[in-house]
């Protein structure tokens, strides 16, 4: 299904629900140790988000909270962390018990309007059913200027060979032009594209209401 075609409640709600059988079970895997190489591409992904002291950051698909140490590095006032598995969440809590964790498909979160600075979708993207009831509801709650961080500390070839042993499918991640235009429907604007072997990184900046 293309990226800008909204998919069927039901078939959301199926693949959901495959998803957290699937992530409640393996949360483990997602804890350290990381392969070699994957803690410096994780800090060049918590970099691109440019974190200011006191904003406040949304981590989607936030599994056992891997992303998180990092983005504390950068002293935010506020970390949400969202997941559809509560076992993941679960991990995370006993790792960060200060980190608000909200189990919910991010297309359905409820915070605020324009009060997220920073949002990130680290290793997240590919899994997520309703791509513009995810991006529709980011958008809302992110605020004017807030930036959007899209990325995958093992590239795009991972996740094709990932498809092949999970049981839902996965998206691949976008080509930059593919990222621009389905990004523009949101008010978001590409700010740096990096697409190497082993490391996607997509940032974007929250250019209209
Ligand atoms: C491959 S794991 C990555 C976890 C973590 N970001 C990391 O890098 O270790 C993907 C996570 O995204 C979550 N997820 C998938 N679709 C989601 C959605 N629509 N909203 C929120 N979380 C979602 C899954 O439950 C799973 O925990």
């Amino acid at each position: 299904m293309s990226s800008e075609e909204k998919p069927q409640d039901a078939r959301v709600r199926e693949i959901n629900r495959q998803q957290r059988e699937l992530f409640d079970r393996l949360y483990r895997l997602f804890d350290p140790p990381l392969p070699e190489g994957v803690p410096g591409r994780l800090e060049q992904i918590a970099a691109a988000g440019r974190i200011r002291a006191g904003d406040t950051v949304l981590d989607v698909g936030s599994g056992t909270g891997i992303l998180i140490p990092l983005i504390r590095s950068y002293h935010p006032a506020r970390i949400y962390a969202c997941d559809l598995s509560p076992a993941m969440l679960a991990q995370l809590s006993r790792h960060y018990p200060r980190v608000r964790t909200l189990l919910a498909d991010v297309r359905d979160l409820a915070l605020p309007d324009a009060s997220i600075d920073v949002v990130f979708l680290n290793a997240c993207y590919p899994n997520i059913v309703d791509k513009p009831g995810a991006f529709a509801n980011i958008a809302r709650m992110q605020k004017p200027a807030g930036r959007l961080v899209i990325s995958h500390p093992m590239g795009r070839a991972f996740i094709a060979r990932l498809k092949k042993s999970v049981p839902f499918p996965l998206d691949d991640f976008p080509r930059r032009n593919q990222a621009r235009k389905m990004l523009a429907n949101y008010g978001f604007a590409i700010e740096s594209f990096v697409d190497e072997e082993e490391l996607y990184i997509l940032t974007a900046l929250k250019t209209s209401p």
